[in-house]
C-alpha cells in the first residue's frame, strides 16, 4: 500500500510559484473587483520578497537556502516548543529541572492551599526512588524537640547565630534577581523568621531595605569587599558586618551549577545600579573569576578561611560542589592541621541552579548533591571533624520530602533558591539569563518587574516557609525522630538502584 507522506523539498519547490500566483490573483482582483484585495497583494507580495532573500540572497543559513519560508515556520515552531511542551504535551513529572508535581506542591504552600491528594502518588515506586522509612511508633506532637542550630558555638565567637527553624534562603544576588524580587523573599522570610543569603552581588541593600537576617556572600570577585586587584578588603569586610542585619559571612568557592568556572552576569542584566554596586562597566558580561586570588592551595585557603572570621568576627561558612574526593579530604586534613574550621560547609549538588552559567558546565560538572553530601559526611566523620562545624546543603531541595532525606543523610540544616522563587510564581521559563522572566523575578525591566506586587509574594513566602515547617515535623515524626539528631542516616530507604547515593 501507497505510504502518504509529506514530501517537503516538492512543497518548498511550487512554494515560491504558488506565491506569485496567488500574488498575481490579488493583484488582478485589486485592480477589476476592490482595493481591499490589494491586502492580499501586500501580503503576498512580502512573502515572496522574504522567500526570495532567503532562497537566492542569504547564505547564511543553509535550511532557509534549500527551504525558504517552509524552513522559517519551522523555526517558529521549534521556538515555542518549550511552551507547547511545557503547557500541552509534558505529563506532571516529567519535566525538568522541576516537574510540574514539584512545582505544585510549592504553589499549594505558596498559597496556603491543601496540599492533600487523591488516588495515589504520581512518583516512580520503580527501586530508583530514595524514600523516608516510617517508624512503627511516630512520635506525638507533643513530644516533638523544637529545632535549633547555633553556628559559631564550637568557636564560643560573641557573635553566635541561631536559627531556629531548618530552612534558609539561598545565594541569589541583586543582579541575578531584580529589586522587587529581593525585596519580596527578604520580607517574606522575615516574617518567617528565617534568614536569607544575599549572594555574590556585593552591597545589598535591597535584601536589607526589607529588615531580614542575612548571610553576606563573599564571591571570587568579592563585590563589596575588594581591593582593586581583586583581594579581599579587610576594612570594608569589617564596617559591613557590623550591620546589624548581616549574621554570618559565606565565602562562596563554587557554585553547583557552575564549578570551577566563577560567576556570570549577563550584559542585558547590568543596569546603571548594579554597575555601582559591582563596580563593573555596563555593557559587558560580569565574570567572576574561578577561584578567589588568595586561594590556590589549601593551606591559603584555610589561611583565608581564618582571615574572614577575624576581619568579621562572625560565624563564616564555605560553599563549594564537590569535585575530587581527594581535594575534599585534604582541605579537611589542612583545617585539622591548622586548627582552623568554618563554621559550617554547604555542599551545593551539581543538580544546582544558577541565573546564568555556561551549559556545557551545568551538564558536566560536578558531584550530584545525594552523592556528595554522604560522602563529605563520611569523610567528616572520618576525619573526627564533624563536631567542629555544620554541614548544610543545597541542590533542587525544594520541598519537605527531599529537605529531611538530605538532612538524614547528614545535613543541619537545607538552602534552596529555586524553591523560593517557584513560592515567588516562577513559571520556569528558564528566562534568567535573558532579562525576560516573564514573571518579574530575575529580571531589571521594568516592563516586567511591575507584575511582581512585593506585599503580595512576601506573604506567599512567608505561606512557604511555613507549610515547610509544618511538614518538615510532621515527617520527621513519622520516621520515629523527636528531633533531627536521631534522624540517621537508617531513616531512609535507599533502593539498590538508586542513581544517586553513596552506599
Ligand atoms: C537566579 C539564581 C541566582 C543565583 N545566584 C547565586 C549567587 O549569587 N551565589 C551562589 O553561591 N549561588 C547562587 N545561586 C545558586 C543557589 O544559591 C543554590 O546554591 C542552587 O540554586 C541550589 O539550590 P536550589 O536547587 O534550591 O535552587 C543562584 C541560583 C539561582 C537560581
Amino acid at each position: 500500500m501507497a505510504r502518504l507522506a509529506v514530501d517537503l523539498p516538492w512543497i518548498a519547490k511550487y512554494v515560491n510559484t504558488g506565491i506569485v500566483i496567488i500574488l498575481l490573483l490579488f493583484g488582478y482582483l485589486g485592480t477589476i473587483i476592490s482595493s481591499n484585495f490589494h491586502i492580499g497583494t501586500a501580503i503576498f507580495l512580502f512573502l515572496f520578497l522574504m522567500n526570495f532573500y532567503y532562497r537566492h540572497i542569504q547564505t547564511k543559513h543553509a535550511l532557509l537556502r534549500n527551504f525558504g519560508i517552509i524552513a522559517q515556520a519551522r523555526y517558529m515552531i521549534e521556538s515555542v516548543g518549550p511552551e507547547l511542551r511545557q503547557y500541552l504535551y509534558a505529563n506532571d513529572v516529567e519535566e525538568k529541572p522541576f516537574s510540574r508535581a514539584e512545582r505544585a506542591e510549592v504553589y499549594r504552600k505558596a498559597k496556603n492551599i491543601d496540599s492533600s491528594e487523591a488516588f495515589g502518588s504520581l512518583l516512580n515506586f520503580d527501586d530508583e526512588e530514595i524514600k523516608l522509612r516510617h517508624s512503627m511508633y511516630p512520635i506525638d506532637k507533643k513530644d516533638m524537640e523544637k529545632y535549633s542550630l547555633t553556628f559559631g558555638e564550637e568557636r564560643d565567637i560573641k557573635n553566635k547565630y541561631t536559627i531556629t527553624k531548618p530552612f534558609i534562603a539561598s545565594a541569589m544576588s541583586f543582579g541575578a534577581l531584580g529589586q522587587n524580587a529581593v525585596r519580596a523573599i527578604s520580607r517574606g522570610v522575615k516574617a518567617a523568621g528565617i534568614p536569607m543569603n544575599t549572594g555574590e552581588g556585593g552591597y545589598p541593600k535591597y535584601h536589607l531595605m526589607e529588615g531580614s537576617d542575612l548571610i553576606f556572600q563573599i564571591g571570587t570577585a568579592k563585590f563589596g569587599v575588594r581591593n582593586p586587584d581583586g583581594s579581599l578588603n579587610g576594612d570594608k569586610l569589617r564596617n559591613l558586618s557590623k550591620l546589624p542585619q548581616i549574621k554570618m559571612i559565606e565565602i562562596k568557592f563554587s557554585q553547583g551549577a557552575k564549578p570551577g568556572k566563577g560567576g556570570l552576569l549577563p550584559k542585558e542584566k547590568i543596569t546603571e545600579e548594579i554597575a555601582d554596586l559591582r563596580h563593573v562597566p555596563m555593557g559587558q558580561d560580569v565574570i567572576s573569576p574561578p577561584h578567589h586570588i588568595e586561594c590556590t592551595n589549601p593551606k591559603n585557603t584555610v589561611e583565608f578561611i581564618k582571615r574572614v572570621q577575624d576581619f568579621s568576627d562572625l560565624p563564616v561558612g564555605i560553599k563549594m560542589c564537590v569535585g575530587s574526593e581527594l581535594e575534599f579530604r585534604t582541605l579537611i586534613k589542612e583545617m585539622k592541621k591548622q586548627k582552623i574550621f568554618p563554621d559550617y560547609i554547604s555542599i551545593d549538588g551539581a543538580e544546582g541552579g544558577t541565573g546564568a552559567a555556561p551549559k556545557s558546565f551545568m551538564d558536566n560538572v560536578g558531584v550530584p548533591l545525594f552523592r556528595a553530601l554522604p560522602l563529605v559526611q563520611k569523610i567528616l566523620v572520618e576525619e573526627r571533624v564533624r563536631n567542629k562545624l555544620k554541614l548544610l546543603c543545597a541542590g533542587k531541595l525544594i520541598s519537605p520530602g527531599k529537605q529531611i532525606t538530605a538532612m538524614a543523610l547528614g545535613a543541619d540544616a537545607v538552602y534552596t533558591a529555586r524553591g523560593f522563587l517557584l513560592s515567588l510564581g516562577c513559571i520556569q521559563a528558564l528566562q534568567c539569563n535573558k532579562n525576560t522572566c516573564p514573571v518579574g523575578i530575575t529580571t531589571h525591566n521594568p516592563r516586567f518587574q511591575k507584575g511582581l506586587i512585593i506585599s503580595d509574594k512576601a506573604v506567599k513566602v512567608t505561606n512557604y516557609v511555613n507549610n515547610l515547617e509544618h511538614d518538615f515535623y510532621e515527617l520527621l515524626a513519622s520516621t520515629g525522630s523527636k528531633n533531627v539528631k536521631e534522624l540517621t542516616p537508617d531513616k531512609v530507604y535507599i533502593p539498590k538502584n538508586a542513581p544517586c547515593v553513596e552506599k
